[in-house]
């Protein structure tokens, strides 16, 4: 390598080095603010506090069961995996819809769309079961009933259930789905109703 090349070299590494020590710096001394306001504690009161912080998609599980129909608010709803299609929701035991599903059953996963609040107050208890069906329609598959307007709905047909505490976990697959053509889901934060509202790119300079 020529003098010249090799100055150049340097003088890059140099330069590189430094601005890796300048962003390591800087994250140590914002992970060092942070860390001054952060509580620890496992107490179940502190883990729910804690919880408000974070941001879930408002979704109603429903299912329909003869005459009888249940519908149910719930944000612990997770995607499991799409190979194949599976969802999973977390339901209380003790609740009516928990007791109605078991292996095989038929249930829908709704998103609410972020003009849906009245749903999601109506299915957190604020109507009677039966009343939560007006909010419903037919799915292609026969037996499942899906939110209308809703943001994304999933028929799914329950394959397991495991008990988690006070809790059950409800593995589905994937039958059938819908989607609404605007992205604009029902957040739940903070003990609030909200809307997602993307951050402006950020430029680098
Ligand atoms: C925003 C929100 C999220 C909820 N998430 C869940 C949940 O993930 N799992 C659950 O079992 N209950 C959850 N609930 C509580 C149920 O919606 C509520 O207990 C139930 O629907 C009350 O109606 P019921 O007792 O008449 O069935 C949530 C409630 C609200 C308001």
């Amino acid at each position: 390598m020529s003098n010249r090349l090799n100055t150049l070299v340097e003088a890059a590494e140099l330069r590189s080095s430094n601005a890796e020590r300048d962003s390591a710096t800087e994250l140590r001394s914002s992970s060092a603010e942070r860390d001054s306001a952060t509580e620890k504690s496992s107490n179940p009161p502190d883990v729910r506090q804690a919880l408000r912080g974070v941001a879930a998609t408002v979704h109603v599980i429903a299912a329909k069961s003869g005459a009888a129909f249940f519908a149910t608010t719930a944000t612990a709803v997770l995607t499991v995996c799409l190979e194949p299609p599976t969802l999973a929701v977390c339901l209380n035991s003790t609740s009516a819809m928990a007791a109605h599903l078991s292996a095989g059953a038929l249930f829908s996963v709704s998103a609410l769309a972020c003009g849906q609040v009245e749903v999601a107050r109506a299915c957190a208890g604020g109507l009677p079961h039966e009343e939560r069906e007006q909010f419903f329609a037919p799915s292609h598959i026969p037996g499942a009933l899906l939110l209308e307007g809703a943001q994304a709905a999933f028929v799914c047909q329950c394959t397991n259930i495991v008990p988690v505490g006070t809790h059950a976990m409800i593995f589905g697959n994937i039958l059938d789905v819908t989607k609404h053509e605007n992205v604009e889901p029902l957040i739940y934060l903070n003990a609030q109703y909200g809307s997602f509202e993307a951050r402006p790119e950020q430029i680098s300079g």
